[in-house]
């Protein structure tokens, strides 16, 4: 088994500086917002887009001759704290009370708090971005925001039909997820000055990646005993068909689709629903076969590092792709 801690050490000690860089630049005057945002920061998650960056930016500095430093520290703050706005806001929309471990901030502060901390991270971060006046960065990394806003609108319109498509599947992870590794992958290489070429290569490399954290999380959120820190099948409480439903519902004959349907509308309210639909969808082997779907991005992901000469930090995105398969958390 791969370990976080193994694919973290040809960057430590720019894992470390990256931690100063961000703990200076989210200094906060405002006592509850201090609080809430010294919460947030502390409840540390797996950090993997900013590892993303780091290893891109490792990745390519030989090539380009210069070293990973501040842009490489201010991009990789850049993508963690668009993550972790989109997770408070998520959290909200998901209406759900558990975050690592700990207590969201919806469930801390409430919603109407947690909407305007998620907004004040994006903010700072984006002044920060901006005072930094590495523009080419801020408007690389920028373009998430909306991609992010996009697939969440997408998925909460579906949710609400509960109807969805393998298209629209992939198309609502890619906006809401995938993008935002991709863009990590690639912002990493723009930062010590990759050309286009190879900036778009590692893009793909982590729109890829991207794509098997997201089908890996939806199945993560069907499986018993995972420890993600979240509640588990919180996907079914709010009507969501991700990919183990889909494929439960493609293996299904129209009686069995609408009944399908009328138990996901009860999951809200109904936890025996919720059982039901877990049961069926782990007993029919959906799960597995949503990992087949996923490890076929992660080899996609994989053989795009081809272009790369091997080394230590290749190994490492290489053994990335690994751990996003055998992740339990
Ligand atoms: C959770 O992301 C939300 C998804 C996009 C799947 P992570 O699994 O990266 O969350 P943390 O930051 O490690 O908690
Ligand atoms: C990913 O979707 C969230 C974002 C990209 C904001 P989920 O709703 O599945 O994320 P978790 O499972 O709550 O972390
Ligand atoms: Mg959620
Ligand atoms: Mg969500
Ligand atoms: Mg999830």
């Amino acid at each position: 088994m791969v370990t976080l801690d193994a694919i973290r050490e040809p960057v430590r000690k720019e894992l470390e500086e990256f931690e100063a860089f961000v703990r200076r630049n989210f200094k906060v005057e405002n006592e509850l917002l201090a609080a809430m945002v010294d919460y947030i920061l502390s409840t540390r998650g797996k950090g993997v887009r900013p590892l993303l960056v780091l290893l891109s930016a490792g990745l390519n500095a030989p090539a380009t001759g210069r070293s990973v430093g501040q842009r490489t520290y201010l991009a990789a703050m850049l993508v963690e704290i668009i993550h972790t706005a989109s997770l408070v806001h998520d959290d909200v929309i998901d209406e759900s009370d558990t975050r690592r471990g700990r207590a969201s901030a919806n469930a801390k502060w409430q919603s109407r708090n947690a909407v305007v901390l998620g907004d004040f991270l994006l903010a700072r971060n984006m002044e920060i971005g901006m005072r930094s006046a590495q523009y080419d960065i801020v408007s690389y990394v920028i373009s998430s925001i909306a991609l992010l806003c996009e697939g969440e609108l997408l998925q909460n319109d579906h949710a609400r039909k509960m109807e969805v498509t393998r298209n629209t599947y992939l198309d609502i992870i890619y906006k809401k997820t995938a993008s935002l590794l991709g863009i990590s992958a690639g912002v990493g290489a723009l930062s010590v000055g990759a050309d286009r070429g190879k900036i778009a290569e590692m893009r793909r490399f982590g729109d890829a990646l991207g794509m098997a954290f997201q089908i890996q999380d939806d199945i993560l959120d069907y499986t018993r005993g995972a420890h993600t820190g979240k509640p588990s099948n919180n996907d079914l409480r709010e009507h969501k068909i991700t990919l183990p439903l889909l494929l439960l519902l493609d293996r299904s004959d129209k009686a069995r689709q609408d009944e399908i349907r009328e138990l996901l509308a009860r999951c809200h309210e109904d936890e025996t629903a919720v059982d039901t639909l877990q049961a069926a969808v782990e007993g029919e082997g959906c799960l597995q076969e949503a990992s087949k779907v996923m490890h076929g991005y992660l080899q996609r992901a994989a053989s795009l590092l081809a272009a790369w000469p091997d080394g230590p930090v290749r190994t490492a995105l290489v053994n990335l792709c690994a751990y996003i398969a055998e992740r339990n958390r």
